[in-house]
C-alpha cells in the first residue's frame, strides 16, 4: 500500500511516500481503507524526534493519528462494526510505529471507532477525531457548565474550533485568543469575547474566570485570570510543581484518551448540525503533498484543520 513514512527524524524533507505492507489485524481490530487523514501538531513534533521518550519506533515510521474511511475486514471478536461501514477514529499509537494514518490502510481497535455522520465527507470527518476528542475531554476535565466564563486559547486552531463550539453548547460564556485576521472567524464559531494576543495580555483584560483551556503554554497568565476555585488545564506544556500547587485553584495537564464513545458524541453533534468542521487546506497523499501539509502546520497559524486526501469521496467522483 501507499504510505508516507520517515526513515529518520528531521525536517519535512524526511517525509516520503513509499510502498509498504498492509497492516495485519488482530481479533479486536478492523482494517480501514482510509479516504482521508488530518494533520495535528503532534505529527511534526514526532517527525522531529520529540516523542522518542514516549515511543520506541522502528524506521520506517508511518505517522498520523486521524482516519476516516471504510471497513474492509473485521477481526473475529468484532461485533459492532461490519465490512462496508463508513467510520472515523483516532487509532491507538502502535509500539513500533508502523500503523499510522498517512497510509491507504490502518488497523484500528473497534472500541476506538465511531460511525461517520452521513452529512459530512470523509475529508471533513478526518478532521475531527484527535482535535475534537481533545476539545470534548478537556472541557469535561475543566467541569465547564452553563453560565461559566471560559477562556479557550488559540480559538482558530484545530482544537480551538471545536472547543469554542462545544463550550457554547454547554452554555458557557467563551473568551478566546486569535490574531486580528481571525476575529470574525472565531466570533462566527460562537466566541463572545476575542483577544488579539499580539496586542493584549489576557491578564490585562480578563479576570474572575471559571476555567482556562490552554494550548499555547501561557500558564502563569492563565492561572492568574482564574477566580478562586477555578480550573486550569494545559495540553501543550509541562507544569512546575509550584504551578500545580497553586492555592485554591485546580491546575492540571490534560491528555487525550481516545475512545469510540466520545467520538460518537461528536458524531451526533455533527449530524444534528451543532458542531461544524472547519478545514484549512487539503493536500494529496504524495511526497510533496505531505511535506507541504507539515510545513503549513508548522506555521502555527492553520485556520481549522489540515487534511490529507487519499481517495476522493464518492460524492466528488460522481
Ligand atoms: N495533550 C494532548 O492530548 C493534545 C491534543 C491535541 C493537541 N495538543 C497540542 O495542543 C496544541 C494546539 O493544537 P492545535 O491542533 O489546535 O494546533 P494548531 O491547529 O496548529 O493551532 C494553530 C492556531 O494557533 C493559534 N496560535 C498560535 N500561537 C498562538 C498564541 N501565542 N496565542 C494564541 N493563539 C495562538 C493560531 O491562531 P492565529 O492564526 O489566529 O494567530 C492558529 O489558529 C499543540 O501544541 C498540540 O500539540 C495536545
Amino acid at each position: 500500500m501507499k504510505a508516507a513514512v520517515i526513515n529518520q527524524y528531521g525536517d519535512s524533507s524526511q517525509l516520503e511516500v513509499v510502498d509498504i505492507a498492509v497492516p495485519a489485524i488482530k481479533v479486536d481490530e478492523v482494517l480501514v481503507e482510509n479516504m482521508a487523514t488530518s494533520i495535528n501538531p503532534i505529527d511534526y513534533k514526532a517527525r522531529q524526534g520529540l516523542l522518542q521518550h514516549m515511543f520506541q519506533w522502528q524506521f520506517p515510521v508511518v505517522l498520523g493519528w486521524d482516519i476516516a474511511g471504510k471497513i474492509i475486514a473485521v477481526g473475529d471478536d468484532v461485533d459492532d462494526f461490519h465490512v462496508g461501514d463508513a467510520v472515523f477514529a483516532r487509532p491507538d499509537t502502535d509500539s513500533v510505529g508502523k500503523n499510522g494514518s498517512y497510509a491507504e490502510y490502518t488497523a484500528v481497535k473497534a472500541d476506538k471507532l465511531a460511525r461517520k455522520p452521513d452529512n459530512v465527507s470523509f475529508e471533513a470527518a478526518a478532521a475531527v477525531p484527535l482535535a475534537g476528542l481533545t476539545a470534548l475531554q478537556m472541557l469535561r476535565q475543566l467541569q465547564v457548565t452553563a453560565g461559566q466564563k471560559v477562556l479557550i486559547q488559540a480559538g482558530a486552531g484545530g482544537v480551538g474550533i471545536y472547543a469554542i463550539q462545544l463550550a457554547k453548547k454547554l452554555g458557557a460564556y467563551v473568551a478566546t485568543t486569535a490574531s486580528l485576521s481571525n476575529h470574525d472567524f472565531v466570533t462566527s464559531l460562537g466566541a463572545d469575547r476575542v483577544i488579539d494576543y499580539h496586542q493584549e495580555n489576557i491578564t490585562e483584560v480578563l479576570s474572575d474566570y471559571d476555567a482556562v483551556f490552554d494550548m499555547v503554554g501561557d500558564i502563569d497568565n492563565g492561572i492568574a485570570i482564574l477566580k478562586l476555585g477555578g480550573h486550569f488545564v494545559t495540553i501543550s506544556a509541562m507544569l512546575t510543581e509550584a504551578q500545580k500547587q497553586t492555592a485554591n485553584k485546580t491546575v492540571e495537564t490534560g491528555w487525550l484518551d481516545t475512545n469510540g464513545q466520545d467520538l460518537a458524541i461528536l458524531a451526533n453533534a455533527i449530524a444534528d448540525g451543532t458542531l461544524n468542521i472547519v478545514i484549512d487546506s487539503v493536500y494529496p497523499l504524495t511526497t510533496s503533498g505531505i511535506r507541504s501539509a507539515h510545513e503549513r502546520s508548522e506555521t502555527h497559524h492553520a485556520h481549522g484543520k489540515i487534511v490529507i486526501q487519499m481517495k476522493k469521496s464518492e460524492k466528488e467522483e460522481t
